[in-house]
């Protein structure tokens, strides 16, 4: 036996272990020898939607604290919580203009503390937002950068001169609408912004900008977060030539000509910074969580870093860009995915896209798409980050017109792009005044599905979504073959059944997922994928119907979920 079976095999029989990290400090691992974050279930909370505590209209950081007896009852392990440093607001705090405190609105540092504290008490870790590629242009560093082109920050930020008199640089546009370069008439020169002018991009050339967002990082480290999830990290770099980016056909949502966004994004500086966040995180043993968008898997398994030494956990976020459920669709990208290496991370929905529930439905089966995508994306093997309100199918709501918008590209784009509210609006948290979520007036309208899709109302009902998702969390975190075992796909020409079996040493889980809107009776080849046994015993079904034995032969209502054992 090598000297590394005989580790891995005292480490499986141990609950919790330690493995060495380079430097002679000692990473906590479970009895599988994975890592906290691997077998955890990530929860993003937009913390203007959530709970407000003091009646204000926006949500904060004590109304978070409130409902972390909720959060530990769903069953989740880690909160990301997007953006709540002091802030403008013009994009909803993804303008920074203070990286080390709290903006009033959502409370104070000591609320933070009290957070964490709270937090801990109830097994949830917390995950920060961390914006690195923009601040605020109110941060006080662009305010220096700004006043003059001798200033010593200068340099921290993007200048460069027009091509001649409203010229900007290049041909470069904003993801948000327009030119990505704002002149500034004091100084003569334009600046460089990926997002809103309002947010101008950070120049991560300069050795002192990575020194200060790294001091930054260190800083909520210190405090007690478990992590972060980056923003934006492909926007990070430019092309210090400034090369006109090669036009494609069309326009934009905005009117401008679409380009390939080959000089401005996915540079290859990206991964040497990463890499270096990626040093101080271990310091701490933190967990980087990436926006990472990509086109393919190929490409997102590069934001692991070629040793495993840059993001632990790149989002695979082109399930967002589903538009239909579909069992050939789905079986194919997790085929990719397991092919690739890597631990997978999984998202169905977040703040800047129409929320899974709205996407998927059909209008006629939502409740039951909602769960089989939830049975889908939480067995799968790997780590899942769930959005706020997805557990009790809320969907998009809003703006119904241009002058309701809140999210500034709604108004620029409007009708084309109407914005990001809509995945926005507040918790439903009871049938009471505003869903409960405030006492005051809610920043956005409350969606009017809060009456039959709130937290109490379901928590009531045990076949609602909420409790559905319960059971699912419950099973992922007490099935050692869910959490770890190796994905074999079964029947893999079923149009419209996507199967496949968690395996771990001798468990087995089948996971059967009806993906049409017909009944479906399925023969199950179990003797092909290796499983002689053909007794299967049901752990969590989406169907109203009593569970009871089944047999490899499945029939299936529309649109549902089995779970099931496979006996040894
Ligand atoms: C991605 C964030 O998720 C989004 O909400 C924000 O507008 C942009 N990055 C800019 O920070
Ligand atoms: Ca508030």
């Amino acid at each position: 036996m090598s000297k590394n079976s005989i580790v891995a095999g005292l480490l499986a029989a141990t609950m919790c272990a330690f493995t060495p990290l380079a430097g002679g400090q000692l990473k906590k691992v479970d009895a599988e020898g994975r890592e906290w974050w691997q077998h955890a279930v990530f929860y993003e909370v937009y913390p203007r939607s959530f709970a407000d505590s003091n009646n204000d209209g926006i949500g904060d950081l004590n109304g978070i604290a409130s409902k972390l007896g909720y959060l530990q009852r769903l069953g989740i392990n880690a909160i990301w919580i997007t953006p709540c440093y002091p802030s403008p607001q013009i994009d909803f705090g993804y303008d920074v203009s203070d990286y080390e405190n709290i903006d009033p609105m959502y409370g104070t540092l000591a609320d933070f503390d009290h957070l964490i504290a709270e937090s801990k008490a109830h097994g949830i870790k917390i995950i920060m937002d961390f914006v690195p590629n923009h601040t605020s242009d109110q941060h006080k560093w662009f305010a220096e950068s700004k006043s003059s082109r001798a200033s010593p920050k200068r340099d921290w930020y993007i200048w460069r001169d027009g091509q001649g008199p409203n010229q900007p640089p290049n041909n470069w546009t904003s993801t948000f609408g327009g030119s990505a370069w704002k002149y500034d008439p004091a100084t003569g020169q334009y600046y460089y912004h990926y997002f809103y002018a309002e947010q101008p991009d950070l120049n991560w050339r300069n050795p002192e900008v990575v020194q200060a967002m790294m001091d930054a990082m260190r800083f909520w480290y210190h405090r007690g977060v478990a992590g972060f999830r980056l923003d934006a990290v492909d926007t990070l770099y430019e092309d210090p030539d400034l090369k006109d980016n090669p036009l494609l056909p069309g326009n934009d949502k905005f009117g401008f000509p679409n380009t390939h966004e080959i000089y401005n994004k996915k540079l290859p500086e990206v991964h040497d910074i990463m890499r270096e966040m990626r040093k101080v995180a271990d310091e701490y043993g933190a967990v980087l969580i990436g926006e990472t968008w990509t086109q393919n898997v190929a490409q997102l398994r590069e934001y692991y870093g070629e040793r495993n030494d840059e993001l632990q956990m790149p989002m695979d976020l082109m399930m967002t860009e589903f538009k239909q459920l579909s069992a050939p669709v789905f079986r194919e990208h997790i085929g990719a995915v397991e092919s690739a290496g890597g631990w997978p991370v999984f998202v169905i929905s977040n703040h800047d896209i129409v929320r899974s529930y709205t996407r998927w439905g059909d209008g006629v089966h939502n409740d039951d798409i909602a769960k089989v995508a939830a049975a889908m994306y939480l067995t799968l093997r790997g780590t899942s980050i769930m959005y706020y309100g997805e557990e009790i199918g809320m969907e998009n709501y809003g703006p119904n017109s241009k002058d309701e918008v809140r999210d500034p590209i709604g108004r620029r784009g409007w009708p084309l792009e109407k914005g990001r509210d809509g995945e926005r609006t507040p918790m439903q948290w009871s049938t009471a005044k505003n869903a409960g979520f405030t006492e005051g007036r809610p920043w956005l309208p409350v969606a009017p599905t809060y009456t039959t899709h709130n937290v109490a109302s379901e928590t009531a009902d045990p076949h609602s979504i909420l409790n559905f998702y319960r059971q699912l969390l419950a099973l992922r975190r007490d099935e050692p073959a869910l959490r770890e075992g190796q994905y074999v796909p079964l029947n893999q020409d079923d149009p419209n059944v996507f199967a496949f079996v968690r395996r771990l040493r001798g468990q087995a889980v089948l996971v059967a997922l009806n993906i049409s809107g017909s009944g479906q009776t399925v023969k199950l080849d179990l003797a092909k994928a290796g499983f002689p046994s053909a007794r299967l015993k049901v752990l969590v079904s989406s169907s109203r119907k009593p569970l009871r034995p089944v047999s490899t032969t499945l029939s299936m209502e529309p649109y549902s979920a089995l779970v099931l054992k496979i006996a040894p």
